[in-house]
Order: structure tokens, then C-alpha cells, then sequence
């Protein structure tokens, strides 16, 4: 979308390290724009972006070998300050005449940097020495001509050097992360006060520029939005919504796979009680999906059948509403990165992409509003238009619900069952205050039954799994230290509120080497 054209902006250069979202996602901390590019990007485009400032990011390689990740050296004469972090700062020096040898001792993990110019603007204000975040193999053993060396460790003679006159800055290790520990301040310095970026990137403004554009855009055309509840396709709904009002239709199919009242929580925010002036067409397909579901038990098989199932849903309602101009989408940032569009960082998660586009939806365009940013700004635009904040702050949910969360095959008594444990779960949570800490947590019916006794009777009873981890980017997740007395709370509501449970188990697994899901 054209709104950010207008924006200044800084680039972020992406060769292929791990940390790399988390970069542009602290550019845009400071409200500054920013955007991924692949290190493969043609220098012809990045000049016509005008960017205010360029960032070099982390990467695997070493610059020295033959399939090394490099850049064109006009790069650096572009007159745009460049920074060039970990790999990046290597690079920078070895493309303008520096030498980078493999370090003799590879330094990894927190580190005292002592900062030999605290004149230095990028360093301004920050006291010396200062921990900081290392993780190289390589080392800069001779800076380029130009450059003074602004910082050192015990093992690394180049910890950061600059040429300030020519505004480029390397910095061996990693500020973006939040082991380091003044990193954000000298990515702020860099942004604001080197590239002299103003700062004016808000999330206010977004929500009322992408309305407007949308308006002009779409005009009077048909759009079909599928709603599934969770915070993208819900915030983009809305900004639709008061994009075209009625002209905005919103399938959400209830797949009776959903937490428990979730659906009905959806249909009091998007429904026709609720304040928003749209076409809301709640589907309860639940049958329909557990026909498809009864006798399989395999995970993936389980994922494909839910994702499949949904699309045919969805289509037979596109078929019922009939013209259909324009489908959205809430594809957000990490989306475009993930899937190698953006940056460098393929990682594509396959299996979380169930079902793909409705083929048979037939459509001129697909509308992203989101396309550009990070979940969180995403959740900011949200409370912005005003949504309620138990959808806007809602954790992952992921699409094949509780068919994942279901170990074994899925029928509506399972289904039942794994609700009223989780509503049980998520109050106890809540109470405790770990609902502000945790990042997700649920319960999940485990497929073991086992005997027990309940009063004088003896039951052959299943199994509740509880979960919950801790996690910034949910590729590794630590588990929630919950309180014993928070543990065995929710184990006696679940045992005595809960039919036919009478075991509750505490998943104590990180990831890896498990997952976040059970299944
Ligand atoms: P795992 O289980 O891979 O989960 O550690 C990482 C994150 O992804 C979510 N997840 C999914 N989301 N469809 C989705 O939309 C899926 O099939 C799926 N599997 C896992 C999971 O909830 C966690 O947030």
C-alpha cells in the first residue's frame, strides 16, 4: 500500500541471520518505517527508496569465502549512512579495504564492550564498559582507511569502528537483541540522530490513512473477508468495515474446533448486535468437520482434512453471496518475510499455512492492510479502532484448533471435554495474573485413559494435558513457572467440573525438544 511512501524509511539488509526481524521491528520501536531486503536486492532499487539510513544485518556466512553474502561497495557511497551489524560490520570492512580472519577463540554470549569513544554518537550517553551480545566466529583484524576503532573487548580489538565523517558505523555484535543491554539506545541514535529521522511513524495515523485508501481504492466493490477471530484477520476487518461498510461481507465458519464461547464471542463483536456495520455470516459447520475428522488419528492428516474442509466452507458461502471483487487478507509482516518475499529468511512453516486461497472464490485482488507490520503494531492499530481487548490481545490460536490440541481421533465429546478444561485453565491463569506473562497456554486431552477412583466407584477416565510456555518468537519456548497452588487448583476444578477426567498432567517439556502443540 502507497501510504508509506511518504514515510521516511530505513532499510534493513538482510543476509540471512537469525535476529533480522527483530532489527526493523526496533527501527520502528524508535517510529521510524522500516523494511527487509534481501541482500540480493539491486543497489539501482534500494537508491530509488531514498532510505534515510541502511542497516546491515547478522548472517552465517564469512565474507571471505567463495558463496559469501556480499554487497555492491556503492553501496556505501550512496551518501545514506550505513550501519552494519555482526556479519554486516565484516562485511562493511572487507568490501572497503578491512581484513576479517577467523577469531582464534570464538566469542559467544553476554560480554563486557569497553567503549573507547564515548564521544562517538552512536554511543552517546552510555557508560563504558557495557554488556552487549556476541555471537561471531570471525573477527575485523585491520579496519578500513577512514575508520577509527570505537570499542573492544577482551578477545576482539574491533568491537565497533566508525568513519562518522562518510556516516558508517560497524558494530561487531548484536544491539538488536535485548542482551545488550543499551542496544535499543544506539539503534536509536542511529536512527534519529545519524540518519536524522524524525520519528514521525505512527500507528494512529495508519488506522485512519489505510482507512481512507481502502475507501478509494475498493470504491464500490464487493469484499469477502473469511474471519477467523484471532487479532489479524479480526483488525483487518474492521479497518474494511469502515473502509465500505455493508459492502464488506464476513464469513466466519465455526468449525467446532474453537475454545470454548469463542464463537459466540466473535459473533458479539462482528454479528449484527455488535458495533460494527458489515455483513457478519456465521457458519456452524461443526457437524460437517467432525464427519471428516471421525477415525483419523494421524496429526498432519488431521491438519490437511480441517484446512481442506474449511476452504469448501468457505467457497459454498462465497457462492451464496455471489459477486465478489476483492478477498482480504490478514497477512502481517513476518508473513511477507518468512515466506522469502521480504528478507532473506526462508523459513517457511508449512504446516501453519493449512488450506491456502479458496480457488474457486472468484476475485479481482486480494487486500492486505496489514501487510507491513509486526503483530504488535498490528495489536496497537487494534486497541486504536477501538476493538475489545480480549480480541486484541488474544495469544496464537492456531487454525486446526482443537484438532491439534486433541491427541488421537477428534469427536464432539473430546471436543467437549478439552473446552470445559481449558475455560478452567484459562480462569485459574487469569486469576493467578499469568495471563500477563505466559505467552500461550491451553489444556489438551491427551489420548490416555487410565483407572481411577471417583467417590466408591472406579472410572476409566481420560487424561488432561495442561501447557504453557513462555516465548518471544515461538521457534523455542521455555515453560511457564506456574505456582504449585495454581497447579492444583485447576487440577480439582477440572477433576470435579470436568466429566469423565480424572487425571491432570503439567507438561514441564521446553521446545525443543518438544513443540508448543501436542500434536
Ligand atoms: P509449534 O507447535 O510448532 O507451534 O511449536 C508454534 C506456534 O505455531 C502455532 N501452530 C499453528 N498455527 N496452524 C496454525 O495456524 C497450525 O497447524 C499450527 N501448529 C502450531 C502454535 O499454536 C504456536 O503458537
Amino acid at each position: 500500500m502507497d501510504h508509506v511512501q511518504q514515510h521516511e524509511k530505513v532499510i534493513v539488509i538482510d543476509f540471512g541471520g537469525q535476529y533480522n526481524q527483530l532489527v526493523a521491528r526496533r527501527v520502528r520501536e524508535c517510529s521510524v518505517y522500516c523494511e527487509i531486503y534481501s541482500y540480493r536486492t539491486p543497489l539501482e532499487q534500494i537508491r530509488a527508496m531514498q532510505p534515510k539510513g541502511i542497516i546491515l544485518t547478522g548472517g552465517p556466512n564469512s565474507v571471505y569465502t567463495p558463496d559469501a553474502a556480499v554487497c555492491s561497495p556503492e553501496l556505501f557511497s550512496l551518501g545514506v549512512p550505513v550501519l552494519g551489524l555482526c556479519y554486516g560490520a565484516q562485511l562493511m570492512q572487507h568490501v572497503l579495504g578491512g581484513q576479517v580472519e577467523r577469531a582464534p577463540e570464538r566469542e559467544y554470549g553476554k560480554t563486557e564492550v569497553i567503549l573507547d569513544e564515548p564521544k562517538s554518537a552512536l554511543f552517546d550517553g552510555i557508560a563504558s564498559p557495557t554488556t552487549c551480545w556476541m555471537s561471531h566466529n570471525d573477527y575485523i583484524s585491520r579496519i578500513a582507511d577512514g575508520f577509527r576503532v570505537t570499542a573492544h573487548t577482551a578477545n576482539c580489538p574491533v568491537a565497533a569502528a566508525e568513519d562518522a565523517a562518510r556516516g558508517l558505523y560497524a558494530i561487531q555484535f548484536h544491539p538488536e537483541v535485548l542482551h545488550t543491554e543499551h542496544g535499543f539506545e544506539m539503534i536509536r541514535h542511529f536512527v534519529l540522530d545519524i540518519c536524522g529521522c524524525s520519528g514521525d511513524w505512527r500507528m494512529d495515523d495508519f488506522a485512519e490513512r489505510t482507512i481512507e485508501e481502502l475507501r478509494s481504492r475498493i470504491g464500490d466493490g464487493k469484499v469477502l473477508c473469511a474471519l477467523s477471530g484471532g487479532v489479524d484477520s479480526s483488525v483487518a476487518a474492521v479497518l474494511l468495515a469502515k473502509a465500505v461498510g455493508k459492502n464488506l461481507t464476513c464469513v466466519f465458519v465455526d468449525h467446532g474446533l474453537l475454545r470454548k464461547n469463542e464463537g459466540d464471542m466473535v459473533e458479539e463483536v462482528f454479528g449484527p448486535n455488535g458495533p460494527y456495520d458489515l455483513q457478519f455470516v456465521r457458519v456452524n459447520a461443526q457437524e460437517r468437520f467432525y464427519k471428516k475428522l471421525a477415525g483419523v488419528t494421524e496429526p498432519e492428516r488431521k491438519r490437511k482434512i480441517i484446512g481442506e474442509e474449511f476452504i469448501r466452507v468457505f467457497e459454498d458461502e462465497a457462492k451464496k453471496i455471489g459477486r465478489v471483487d476483492y478477498l482480504v487478507q490478514g497477512t502481517i509482516y513476518p508473513d511477507v518475510v518468512e515466506s522469502g518475499l521480504g528478507g532473506e529468511s526462508a523459513t517457511i512453516k508449512s504446516h501453519h499455512n493449512v488450506g491456502g486461497l479458496p480457488d474457486y472464490v472468484d476475485f479481482k485482488e486480494i487486500v492486505e492492510p496489514l501487510r507491513n507490520l509486526f503483530k504488535d503494531e498490528v495489536r496497537k492499530v487494534g486497541r486504536h479502532l477501538g476493538i475489545p481487548e480480549k480480541l486484541v490481545s488474544r495469544q496464537p490460536f492456531p487454525g486446526p484448533g482443537l484438532g491439534i490440541r486433541i491427541i488421537g481421533e477428534v469427536t464432539a465429546e473430546k471436543v467437549r471435554i478439552v473446552q470445559d478444561a481449558d475455560a478452567i485453565f484459562r480462569e485459574e491463569m487469569e486469576k493467578a495474573g499469568l495471563d500477563r506473562t505466559a505467552s500461550q497456554y491451553y489444556a489438551a486431552l491427551t489420548n490416555l485413559r487410565s483407572v481411577g477412583v471417583m467417590g466408591d466407584e472406579r472410572t476409566y477416565d481420560y487424561a488432561i494435558a495442561l501447557r504453557s510456555v513462555n516465548t518471544v518468537d515461538f521457534m523455542t519456548a521455555d515453560v511457564t513457572e506456574i505456582p504449585y497452588t495454581v497447579l492444583k487448583t485447576t487440577m480439582n476444578r477440572i477433576i470435579n467440573e470436568v466429566e469423565h477426567v480424572n487425571r491432570v498432567f503439567y507438561d514441564i517439556t521446553s521446545k525443543p525438544p518438544a513443540t508448543i502443540e501436542l500434536e
